[in-house]
């Protein structure tokens, strides 16, 4: 039998199976707060049989989007209109997540369709990017030179990573996610790519470790603790120093863990534009598996995982506890029952949907199903 569609606790807190929605911009939320597109994206991944569904990287701060039309959770507008998100994703039986960040250096971008580069500090929907040092991303013309921040900064962008995750609960997310990946800020304070401070929030291990473990410590505290708290990390930069760069991020996720982190999520720091990532299916599985066995903590995997004997084999052979699924669900929000289809689940329309979609597929003539998967 597959391991795939096994229910995991993390805390309090029980996803039906190992399929998460991985969290993915929509940037479709002017003003930061979200509305009825995301409210049908988020139904119909939460009926597609996930079990959890990960709302994208929420911003914790106006400068702290990527893009003005990402979402965010810095005012009650915002907080209000995630209520609906919750409440769909339940329906659809998944669990409520959501990811919290702050985009740094790469903020003030147009929407990728729209050109993905940077937009003037002084321009329409453009702002003045935060970073630990003024070293623009992969020093390119392209990129901006961010604002170097004062301590002061970064204690005012702490209290906002800890002000939304309070929203963030009061609107009943059972699961959060802080977003320390993919040159994300909480990543370029740890990499020494962005971080050349001379101050304790820079140089050593623990002084660029430093406003990641006082962010998470200080978002515990207010997060209860009957609920996973996660990171999502990128543990690695597929430049070359990657043995090093593992070592030190396995180090510091051991440090997430005594300061109260019950989940990591794998993935890549994207610090740099010379990395020379080995793009291919299910190309993380060393990586992680690692991270997971040196760590000891559980951990998702992610990237190229939207084959499903190769999400169940991540499951099976313990190199991941769950699976971050994110453009095969954007193909297809019902991936989930067709992963349990072509895995030989028992009755995979009972195992993956929604009654008033489950009875029909299993019962109603299903030689005359439109999708062959759909006769099983
Ligand atoms: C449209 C889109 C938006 C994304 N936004 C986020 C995000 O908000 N936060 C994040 O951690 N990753 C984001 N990602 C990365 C995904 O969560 C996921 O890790 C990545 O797509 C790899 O999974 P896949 O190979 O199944 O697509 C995004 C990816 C896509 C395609």
């Amino acid at each position: 039998m597959p391991h795939l569609f096994d229910p995991l606790t993390l805390k309090g807190v029980t996803f039906r199976n190992r399929i998460v929605a991985s969290p993915m911009c929509m940037y479709s939320s002017p003003g930061g707060v979200i509305g009825d597109w995301h409210y049908a994206h988020l139904a119909q991944l939460a009926a597609g049989g996930a079990g959890l569904v990960t709302v994208e990287m929420t911003a914790v701060a106006p400068e702290g989007r990527l893009t003005w039309g990402d979402s965010g959770l810095w005012n009650d507008e915002q907080m209000a209109a995630l209520t609906p998100a919750v409440t769909a994703i339940k329906a659809g039986g998944a669990v409520p997540g959501i990811q919290l960040g702050h985009a740094g250096r790469k903020g003030s971008a147009n929407r990728p369709w729209e050109g993905d580069d940077q937009i003037a500090d002084d321009a329409p929907n453009g702002w003045p990017t935060l970073a630990p040092s003024p070293l623009a991303f992969g020093g390119d013309k392209l990129w901006k030179t961010p604002v170097e921040m004062s301590v002061a900064d970064i204690a005012r962008v702490q209290s906002d990573f800890v002000a939304a995750a309070r929203r963030a609960r009061s609107v009943g997310f059972e699961y959060l996610e802080l977003h320390f990946g993919h040159g994300m800020l909480a990543q370029s304070f740890f990499s020494p790519y962005s971080n050349h401070r001379g101050d304790e929030y820079g140089g050593s291990f623990e002084g660029r470790g430093r406003f990641l473990l006082e962010t998470v410590a200080a978002v515990r505290e207010v997060w209860p603790d009957d609920l996973p708290l996660a990171v999502r990390f990128g543990v690695i930069e597929y430049d070359g120093r990657d043995e090093d760069t593992l070592a030190e991020s396995i180090r510091l996720i051991r440090l997430f863990k005594e300061a109260g982190v019950d989940f990591l999520s794998v993935s890549m720091g994207f610090s740099t534009t010379t990395a020379d990532i080995p793009w291919g299916p299910a190309f993380m599985t060393p990586v992680t598996e690692r991270v997971r066995r040196e760590a000891g903590l559980p951990v998702a995997i992610a990237w190229g995982m939207g084959t499903p004997e190769l999400a169940d084999n991540a499951i099976r052979h313990d190199q991941a506890d769950l699976v971050k699924i994110g453009r095969a669900l954007l193909a297809n929000p019902h991936w989930p029952h067709a992963a349990a289809v072509s895995l030989g689940v028992e009755r995979p329309s009972w195992a993956t949907l929604p009654a008033p979609y489950a009875y029909w597929l299993e019962r109603y003539h299903p030689e005359t199903a439109i999708a062959p998967a759909a006769s099983s």
